[in-house]
């Protein structure tokens, strides 16, 4: 007996459920307190309506897009997302392997459970690396040249997290999932989880003793004096953030909640791209993430002012059903749905994915 294809990235979630480990989908799936903004980022989707455009001539579409002066096969990128290995033992090498059979950038985390240089030894690419800042600067800048050395093309300094969110979910869980955090040799993450017995969340423990709460807008700058890659906001929900950001000398900004795993109550990422992309005003990318799971949401998220969007936990469902082959198909099916949605809206390309198809 075979069984059914997988027709959609909430399928994909729910054959992850019954393969993951209880801790495993705890720490995956879980949203900070009530879940309100994990729930909020794809109701926002849903409560937006598209006006189709008929009769343009679609029997040729391009979903390209041009980001940082490289183009892009779609304008979906994978987010950073640790961990990657509860899911799958090849973990991080497979979802770069996946993004790159088509053409889909990778961010790879700080927090990864594969290391930078053995995701670039893939030899998959494009890739970015997304940044956390720890207290210890030289560890930070040790980050940065291992990621400039090793071909990342861009950095992604995650802003939304001086402490790590109180996802419930995860705590109240039984089962402590076992933690790797590949990219720091001297293991910091293994000596503070040891410490942390009990219900105390070893992630959020590991965030308060290691990253630099201190951090200022004075400190993208910083990180622009010890780099020569582009670096990238991630995590602003305000207009005036994002002005900051591109003041400060980012090349753009990822308008993002962390999937609802920080603020509860945080409003919905689609909600906050209008004010963002008008703050912007061109003057460097828009890139959105939380709740991205069908073709029609990057079709609203292109139209409010986003270049792209990147998905975070489709890319572990994913994996946690069928490894590469698995993220292969999820990025697969979220481009034929962008396809389509592109034919039935009347756009060719990005560039006619305009404001007004959208109320
Ligand atoms: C994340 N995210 C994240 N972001 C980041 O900047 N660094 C990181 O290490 C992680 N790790 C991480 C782990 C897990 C399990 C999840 C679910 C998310 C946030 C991620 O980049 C992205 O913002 C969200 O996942 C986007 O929302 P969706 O697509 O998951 O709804
Ligand atoms: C998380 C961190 C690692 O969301 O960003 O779990």
């Amino acid at each position: 007996m075979t069984t059914p294809p997988l027709l959609n990235l909430d399928a994909y979630e729910a054959a992850a459920h019954v393969r993951l480990s209880p801790g495993a989908l705890d720490y995956y799936g879980s949203g900070a307190n009530d879940e309100l903004t994990l729930r909020e980022n794809r109701a926002a989707f849903g409560r937006l309506r598209l006006r189709p455009r008929m009769l343009r001539g679609v029997a040729q579409r391009d979903l390209g897009t041009v980001l940082l002066g490289r183009r892009h096969a779609l304008p979906v990128l994978v987010a950073p997302v640790a961990q990657q290995r509860l899911a799958h033992p090849d973990g991080e090498l497979a979802t770069a392997r996946a993004a790159a059979a088509l053409g889909v950038t990778m961010t790879l985390s700080t927090i990864a459970s594969r290391s930078i240089e053995e995701v670039a030894a893939t030899g998959a690419g494009p890739r970015w690396f997304q940044l956390y800042v720890y207290r210890d600067r030289a560890v930070t800048q040790a980050l940065v040249a291992r990621a400039e050395a090793a071909g990342y093309e861009a950095l992604v300094l995650t802003v939304d997290a001086p402490l790590l969110g109180r996802r419930e979910r995860a705590i109240a869980g039984a089962e402590r999932p076992e933690m790797v955090a590949a990219n720091l040799q001297h293991d910091s993450m293994r000596a503070v989880m040891a410490g942390s017995a009990g219900a105390t969340p070893d992630l959020a423990a590991y965030f308060a003793a290691q990253l630099d709460q201190g951090l200022t807008w004075d400190d993208v700058g910083w990180l622009r004096s010890v780099t020569r890659l582009p670096v990238l906001v991630k995590g602003v929900l305000r207009g005036d953030d994002a002005a900051l950001a591109i003041e400060a000398g980012a090349a753009g900004v990822v308008v993002s909640n962390h999937g609802g795993r920080q603020l509860d109550t945080a409003l919905a990422t689609i909600d906050a791209l209008p004010e963002i992309a008008e703050a912007v005003a061109g003057r460097g990318a828009v890139l959105l993430d939380g709740g991205v799971r069908r073709g029609t949401d990057v079709v609203k998220a292109l139209a409010l002012g986003a270049q792209a969007v990147l998905v975070g936990r489709p890319v572990l469902w994913g994996l946690a059903v069928a490894g590469e082959a698995g993220v292969r198909d999820v990025l697969e099916l979220l481009r034929a749905e962008l396809d389509l949605a592109f034919a039935l809206c009347g756009v060719r390309n990005v560039e006619e994915v305009t404001r007004d198809l959208v109320v």
